[in-house]
């Protein structure tokens, strides 16, 4: 079993976990939240340095209201109780996404659970909320004109390493392993600079049903790569004919 460094895990299938049980789809947030609760403490156990969970994309604002409301208010519940955990767990915690589209007290509960954890060096958690990559990249590409256009620096000056740190995850290494729940196999708008050469991992079940021993799983699967980079692997001699 291999732990990767930073994992990014996109917490997919709560609603249909719920339609499943027959309950509505805010219930299968409640158990999402558990689940999560879960691997976040076996992360920190495993030694696991970064965990980023997708908790909220920004398009995920266009869901039926009361939905939203929900998510907000587990958000909410979530930070009161857990922050004196995560302090105790030495977890620091820290957020990407747009948080000025929170609810005002939802944003700085968000504000002092940073504060709260900021001294905390075990693992550090991610969470994106009303997160969107092209949003971040968009916003990226508008504070380096408006850096260009004050004389601050110039077009020719942006390099890899420039936008890498004027994205909201500066000075987090890229995400080696991004694992989804639900059999979906895409990215929805997660993470798109950052994957460049992630591994990924899905699984067909759904994020309630996700276990400490599935992670695992995933961790022995992410073990049995091979991470070229682009280079190769063993330097072959070439022989020319
Ligand atoms: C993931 O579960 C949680 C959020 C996006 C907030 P979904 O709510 O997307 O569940 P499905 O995909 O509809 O089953
Ligand atoms: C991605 O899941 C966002 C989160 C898990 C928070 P979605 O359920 O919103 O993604 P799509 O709509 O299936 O692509
Ligand atoms: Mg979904």
């Amino acid at each position: 079993m291999k732990i990767p460094k930073h994992l990014a895990i996109i917490m997919d299938g709560n609603g249909r976990w719920a339609e499943q049980h027959h309950r509505p789809r805010v219930y299968g947030h409640v158990k999402g939240t558990r689940v999560a609760k879960n691997i976040i403490q076996e992360c920190s156990r495993l030694g696991v340095k970064y965990l980023t969970l997708y908790a909220f994309s920004t398009e995920n604002w266009m869901r039926p209201q009361a939905e939203v409301a929900f998510l907000m208010k587990i958000l909410r519940r979530y930070l009161k109780k857990e922050t004196q955990n995560l302090i105790k767990e030495n977890i620091r915690f820290t957020v990407i996404g747009e948080i000025k589209r929170l609810p005002a007290d939802v944003a700085s509960s968000v504000s002092a659970a940073m504060v709260a954890t900021e001294k905390c060096n075990g693992l550090n958690l991610v969470f994106a909320i009303s997160y969107g990559s092209k949003q971040e990249i968009t916003n990226t590409v508008k504070l380096l004109a408006e850096k260009i256009a004050a004389g601050e620096m110039t077009a020719d000056q942006i390099d890899e390493s420039t936008i890498q740190s004027h994205l909201s995850t500066a000075g987090t290494p890229d995400p080696d392993l991004i694992l989804r729940t639900s059999g979906e196999q895409r990215l929805s708008n997660f993470l798109l600079w950052q994957a460049a050469y992630s591994e990924f991992y899905f699984t067909n079940q759904l994020w309630p049903d996700f276990t400490v021993a599935d992670l695992k799983t995933a961790f022995e699967d992410f073990g049995n790569r091979q991470r070229r980079f682009g280079k190769v692997a063993h330097k072959n001699e070439i022989t020319l004919n």
